[in-house]
């Protein structure tokens, strides 16, 4: 791989969100392991290096850090002040999956973030014993009280998906993304329909774990030959015929693989943030693509 066929044109810098009329930055952010931490200055330094680059999707959830990720979002939409796009989840599990317990925790929510409405909520996965009519019923309720602005699902099959999204068009509200496991190494949604879905639906997939928890960040162990030593090898190398980071070759996969695809990588330091933010600054030939294509094909 060589400098020749390496384009440094910038990407533009907005992808639709599902069908909210939204744009919102083609890359959000991950904060699940903000709240892990104890350092809550080295987050907001995080927060505002994406502000700064105008990376204002953060994704959040109830159950991170049981409401320290919201409550730290929250934190830093007061202290930095510029508007962001908010996405959080309700977690229905054992006798907490009906309509009156989405309301109460989505106005739990609210408290924490200190905002009146959120952008975008969602159902964090399809607990089997919750009737999705009764949730999306809910969320419908929510978005007429103006707690919530757009509804989305989180871990649902595509048929899962078009039985909320049916419910919700019922009440001229589309269903607006569905949050699934995706990457190189888990191409999954490529196969079970949820992408197709997304594409029918108009609705964003939202990949999570894009950098596959980090396995995406760094070169192949030395000595070791395997398939997904492979795969980092090629995004070792398409990175430096960049000069970029295997973490921005595996994001600019995700991102040309289809419009409809914003990846949510978790970065918790402010060099791994301006890293991956880079990954908007060039983007990769179809050559680049087809290799990586062809590398990771055995996890679809
Ligand atoms: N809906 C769901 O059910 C669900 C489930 C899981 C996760 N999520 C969402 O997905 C988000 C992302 O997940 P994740 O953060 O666990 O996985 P990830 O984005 O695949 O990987 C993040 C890891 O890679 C590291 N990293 C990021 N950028 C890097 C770079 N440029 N160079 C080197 N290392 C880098 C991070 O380190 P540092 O943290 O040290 O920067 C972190 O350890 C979560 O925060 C959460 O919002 C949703």
């Amino acid at each position: 791989m060589t400098d020749a066929g390496a384009t440094k044109t910038g990407q533009p810098k907005t992808r639709a969100l599902g069908k909210t009329g939204l744009q919102v930055s083609p890359l959000g952010v991950g904060t699940n392991k903000w709240s892990q931490g104890s350092n809550d200055e080295a987050v907001f330094e995080t927060f505002q290096t994406f502000q700064n680059a105008g990376i204002s999707f953060f994704d959040t959830a109830e159950v991170y850090g049981f409401g320290k990720s919201e409550r730290l979002i929250g934190d830093c939409l007061r202290r930095d002040g510029r508007p962001a796009t908010i996405a959080t989840k309700f977690a229905p599990f054992i006798a907490r999956s009906s309509s009156r317990h989405l309301l109460k925790a989505l106005d739990a929510s609210l408290a924490r973030l200190g905002v009146n409405t959120i952008d975008l909520y969602y159902i964090h996965f399809p607990y089997p014993f919750a009737d999705f009519n009764e949730l999306a019923d809910a969320m419908i309720e929510a978005v007429k009280a103006g707690k919530v602005r757009h509804v989305g699902v989180s871990n649902f099959s595509a048929t899962q998906m078009r039985r909320v999204a049916d419910r919700l068009s019922r009440s001229n509200i589309p269903l607006v993304a569905n949050e699934v496991h995706y990457s190189l190494l888990a191409r999954k949604p490529e196969s079970n329909g949820v992408l197709d879905a997304c594409r029918e639906l108009g609705a964003s997939l939202i990949a999570y774990f894009p950098l596959a928890r980090g396995r995406l960040t760094r070169p192949p162990a030395q000595g070791k030959t395997g398939r997904l030593e492979t795969l980092q090898k090629t995004l070792t190398d398409i990175a430096q015929a960049h000069r970029a980071s295997p973490s921005q070759v595996a994001l600019n996969w995700l991102l040309a693989r289809d419009p409809c695809i914003i990846p949510i990588p978790g970065a918790s330091i402010a060099k791994n943030a301006k890293q991956n933010i880079a990954a908007l600054d060039w983007s990769l030939t179809g050559d680049e693509f087809a290799a990586i294509d062809a590398v990771s094909a055995s996890w679809r």
